[in-house]
């Protein structure tokens, strides 16, 4: 790896979002550490990127440390972390179990808590940046997202006070997606595009492209903010 290539991880890369981000970043010249649960997957995208893939089950204190070093061994420094990996776990209020609203809690929320904790040091010398991945739904419900729904709107917070406290070394900025088409949920309808008011469902890219500005020096004055890129759904009045 050239001394002047910046280095980053980024979790839950094996699919979806992530894996869009991670070779959004890849392309733009970054070395990229793809880490995520589903180990084959993870390791298909990292070896087209020409990046390392590292399997890491982000809810477990223990495997983001092991993850971590991993990352830092193979890329001799971590300039930046792109706090992706999440579940959409929707159910019932009646029927979600303590152990299910805890483990929603631990990949979506305090996973990014223990990635920053093991980072702070690389990113403080290496004066970087953190991107962390909420939610529209941070700010708008629909029925029976109870943990889903508190996990993003914790990590809109936990974005600015890591902010503050990782300054002025380190900024850290979140990324708020609204419905970003993964290929997960079947073709699209016409009107699910025109419903939006930018006349299209998102794509990982869109994200990516948010990623990476936050990631670079041209937001050098941008820390503890929130960036919705979600094509204008949640500034639509939708009173009929
Ligand atoms: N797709 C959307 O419309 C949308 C909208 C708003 C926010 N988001 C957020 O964007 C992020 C990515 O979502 P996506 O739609 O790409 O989902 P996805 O399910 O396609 O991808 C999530 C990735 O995270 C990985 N992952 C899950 N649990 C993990 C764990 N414990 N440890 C490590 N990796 C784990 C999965 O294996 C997968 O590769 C999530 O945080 C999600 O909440 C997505």
């Amino acid at each position: 790896m050239p001394s002047d290539t910046r280095t980053v991880i980024v979790t839950g890369a094996a699919h979806g979002i992530g894996a869009g981000i991670a070779r959004h970043l890849a392309h733009a010249g970054w070395s990229v550490a793809c880490a995520d649960s589903d180990a084959d997957a993870v390791q298909k995208i990292a070896t087209e990127i020409g990046g390392v893939g590292i399997g890491c089950d982000v809810g477990v204190e223990s495997d983001v440390e092991r993850m971590v070093a991993v990352a830092r061994s193979r890329l001799g420094r971590i300039d930046a972390l792109v706090s992706n990996a999440g579940i959409s776990k929707f159910e019932p209020m009646a029927t979600t179990s303590l152990a299910s609203w805890n483990r929603v809690l631990a990949i979506n929320l305090t996973a990014t808590f223990l990635l920053a904790r093991t980072l702070a040091a690389d990113l403080k010398t290496a004066r970087g940046a953190i991107v962390t991945i909420a939610s529209t739904r941070a700010h708008m419900s629909e029925p029976d997202t109870l943990a889903y729904s508190a996990t993003k709107g914790g990590i809109v917070a936990l974005t600015h006070a890591l902010a503050m406290t990782m300054a002025p070394d380190v900024r850290v900025n979140c990324v708020s997606p609204g419905w970003i088409d993964t290929g997960k949920h079947g073709p699209l309808k016409p009107s699910d595009h025109a419903q939006h008011p930018v006349g299209r469902v998102g794509r990982p890219d869109d994200i990516a492209a948010a990623v990476a500005y936050l990631l670079s020096e041209a937001a050098g004055f941008v820390t503890g903010a929130e960036l919705v890129v979600d094509g204008g759904m949640t500034r639509k009045m939708i009173y009929t």
